[in-house]
């Protein structure tokens, strides 16, 4: 249907490259509805040229942030003020009706029966149950709605400092009202819950619709090795399963990058893959010892011709 829509919403390059990803996880599992990014004005030049190619429309908004220091501390997130932006998604009118995600989420199976909810419905919080989390919810555009949500973070504030506290606000009734509003939690698998809960992990894992990479190690934050196609680093840092993380990374590497290198041309940018693992040069005493060891590199740095050339150039 025309009128309905998916949104994300990217302020950084970073949160765009979440976005490209999600985005084209969503036309892999070959969604009827439009494509929604909005973004803030950071974002740069080619990154919003990605994602023309890959949403229905790129809609550029103010930058709204908390500034609440104090909540954002207690989250442990200092960077999630600017999700308060994330409220500009009621100004879409010109859909009736949306589903907002993350552009750290990732669809793993088609979703668009989430269209058959009504606002608000979301997923519980992994961390807090009775709070819904806002990284998928189903919502009407609305300019009233609108409104009356930036004016209850003037009144209000957030418990959270981010979008999350606002809206749990505002919709308070969501914990006991109408069951048909929680969204079964494989719409939004923060996969925290593997460790919190590892056999029912077990269970329904594999179930899973929409993994939400939450917590601060995103899926970019991490290097591709794109010779072995492994996700380098402590994968356990970020609060999903590897194989969710690999899933992430082949589609960037697969379809997104492509399009990225297309766009940014020669201008360099971080793509996070790497061919070879990055090996430090080693240093010249290291190389003395070595060669004091007969372990001498004789068909590279230690060859006759590097040696002869050194000779040449000294004796000149
Ligand atoms: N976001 C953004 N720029 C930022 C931080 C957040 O665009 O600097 C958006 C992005 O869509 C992100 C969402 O706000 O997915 C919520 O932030 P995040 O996913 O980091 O929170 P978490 O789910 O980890 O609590
Ligand atoms: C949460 C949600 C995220 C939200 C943040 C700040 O953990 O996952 O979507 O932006 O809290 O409220
Ligand atoms: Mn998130």
């Amino acid at each position: 249907m025309a009128d309905q829509a998916f949104v994300t919403l990217a302020t950084n390059d970073s949160y765009a490259k979440g976005a490209m990803v999600l985005g084209q996880s969503l036309r892999n599992h070959k969604t009827s509805k439009k494509l929604v990014a909005m973004i803030g004005p950071h974002v740069s030049d080619p990154c919003r040229a990605v994602l023309r190619r890959i949403y229905d429309e790129v809609r550029l908004v103010d930058v709204l942030d908390s500034g609440d220091t104090a909540h954002l501390a207690m989250l442990k997130r200092p960077d999630l003020g600017v999700t308060f932006t994330k409220l500009h998604c009621w100004s879409l009118t010109h859909y009736s009706k949306c589903v907002f995600m993350d552009a750290d989420t990732l669809v793993v199976s088609n979703v668009d029966e989430l269209f058959d909810r009504e606002e608000l419905s979301a997923a519980p919080d992994p961390g807090w149950p009775d709070c819904f989390n806002s990284g998928v919810f189903v919502f009407r555009p609305s300019k009233e709605t609108h409104g009356k949500l930036l004016q209850y973070c003037t009144e209000h504030g957030s418990f959270d400092g981010g979008d999350q506290g606002v809206l749990n606000g505002f919709f308070n009734d969501w914990a006991t009202k109408d069951i048909s509003k929680h969204l079964p939690f494989i719409y939004n698998l923060g996969s925290i819950a593997m460790y919190t809960y590892a056999p029912a992990f077990k269970q329904f894992g594999s179930n899973a619709k929409v993994v939400h990479f939450l917590g601060a190690m995103k899926p970019w934050s991490y290097t591709y090795d794109t010779q072995t196609n492994t996700v380098r680093g402590d994968v356990h840092a970020s609060s999903a399963h590897p194989s969710f993380l690999l899933n992430w990374w082949n589609t960037f590497k697969q379809q997104v990058l492509p399009m990225m290198q297309q766009e940014y041309g020669d201008k360099p940018f971080h793509s996070g893959c790497e061919a070879a693992p990055a090996q430090p040069p080693m240093s010249s005493m290291e190389r003395k010892q070595k060669w004091e060891q007969g372990q001498a590199d004789y068909l590279g740095v230690d060859s006759f011709d590097n040696i002869q050339k050194k000779l040449d150039a000294f004796l000149k």
